[in-house]
């Protein structure tokens, strides 16, 4: 996905800085060239040898460096990369970014920059809440630079939490390739994805779920973004970062997934990978239900929209590729099949969800995948792999094919 990419790192003095370490290994992994510069604070936490040892390539540390400056210069720095990160982004970094200061080499590399910037913040949650870093926050993304994280969760200072972790190094992986997929082979569509749980309310503290991560929905609406489509988001109730880049619609249950999707609209490719609830309550108790005199409350169902059958069956306004999922646990392609039919979706992506899958940690909840196309041509047979792996040859499909119908 990087071949042949020229990526600058400036790291920024922060705990998270050992990260970066590992974000270069992943950088190179996946064949781009690394140019690090680190300021001297960056420099009490990790060292440039470590970086240099990774990036196979010397770091850059100074901003009157007479070497430097005759054979490469600051200027020429930034000037050959095709994307700057910084990672980890320091609140003083970012305060010198927003404000056009340039004391040391990596504030004059981003100042004399003239290519996009991805940051990835990292610091305290008091300092990234304070109101100076919200304005330095603002400024530098009207001024066109992107963000990556910060991620909720606890901070290396022990009793410390809160947004201000930086983002992991695949996260950045994929803020860096969505970037840089600008004229990918979706540029200029509209994917809509769903993805998720749908939580049916029965009374105020209760609802009726089901088990799904959402990892497959949320990995497509990564790789779409990555070939450079804009994406709409539609998601369910779910424990995972928002992917990057894309535009995130949160809601609870199946009619307002319906109503999201529909205001989505239109799109190219809608990808419905969503795991909603068949049913909900027919009545939700505006007041807790309570457990007295042992008599079981009544459990009344109706039926929920079907999301994916409405669109696929709009008149106007349909999406060119409409694309459901089914998981089934017997009789997967027979009864995927009849879904394609029965739902008038072009394609459906089948899965086995049986104990019997034999997909490790099985396929609900689980990072891998093992799937059959359906199309109206046949029966595709995928081999396992990991729902990311899924997705980017889901999306790859979806690019030939749109290729095809246009040059038909
Ligand atoms: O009918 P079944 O739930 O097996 O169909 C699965 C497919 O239909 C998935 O693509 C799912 O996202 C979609 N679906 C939907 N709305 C529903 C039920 C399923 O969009 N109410």
């Amino acid at each position: 996905m990087l071949q042949g990419k020229r990526l600058l790192l400036v790291i920024g003095g922060g705990i998270a800085a050992y990260k970066s370490l590992d974000l270069i290994r992943r950088l190179k992994e996946r064949g781009a060239a690394v140019r690090v510069v680190m300021t001297s604070a960056a420099q009490h936490f990790v060292t440039p040898l470590a970086a240099g040892a990774l990036s196979h390539d010397r770091v850059f540390t100074e901003l009157f460096d007479r070497e430097a400056e005759q054979d490469i210069g600051h200027i020429r720095l930034s000037r050959e990369a095709d994307l700057l990160i910084v990672a980890p982004a320091t609140a003083d970094l970012m305060a010198k970014m927003a404000h056009g200061l340039a004391d040391d080499l990596a504030s004059a590399v981003l100042l004399a920059n003239t290519r996009p910037i991805l940051l990835a913040p990292a610091m305290n949650p008091a300092m990234w809440a304070n109101p100076a870093t919200r304005r330095n926050a603002a400024q530098l993304a009207a001024d066109g630079v992107r963000f990556v994280g910060p991620n909720a969760g606890a901070m290396a200072e022990r009793g410390e939490d809160g947004a201000g972790r930086m983002a992991e190094p695949l996260e950045i992986v994929a803020a860096v390739e969505a970037l840089l997929a600008a004229g990918g082979p979706l540029t200029g569509r509209h994917v809509l994805v769903t993805s998720g749980p749908t939580h049916e309310p029965i009374d105020p503290v209760r609802y009726i779920a089901n088990r799904s991560s959402g990892k497959q929905g949320h990995a497509i609406a990564a790789a779409a973004a990555r070939a450079g489509a804009r994406v709409t988001l539609v998601s369910g109730p779910v424990n995972l970062p928002d992917p990057f880049g894309v535009e995130m619609r949160r809601v609870e249950s199946a009619r307002d997934m319906l109503a999201a999707v529909e205001a989505a609209l239109p799109a190219d490719i809608a990808i419905f990978a969503a795991a909603v609830a068949d049913w909900r309550a027919a009545s939700e108790a505006p007041e807790k239900m309570k457990k007295d005199g042992g008599a079981l409350p009544p459990l009344a169902l109706t039926e929920n929209p079907d999301i994916l059958a409405t669109i696929a069956h709009r008149q106007a306004g349909r999406p060119r590729l409409v694309i459901g999922f089914a998981a089934e646990t017997q009789n997967v392609v027979a009864y995927a099949q009849a879904k394609r039919a029965r739902k008038g979706c072009d394609w459906i992506v089948a899965n086995d969800v049986s104990a019997r899958s034999g997909i490790p940690g099985g396929v609900m909840g689980g990072d891998s995948n093992e799937v059959h196309l359906i199309t109206a041509e046949g029966v595709e047979a995928w081999p396992p792999a990991s729902k990311a792996e899924v997705a980017e040859r889901l999306i790859a499909r979806i690019a030939a094919a749109l290729g095809a119908k246009e040059s038909e």
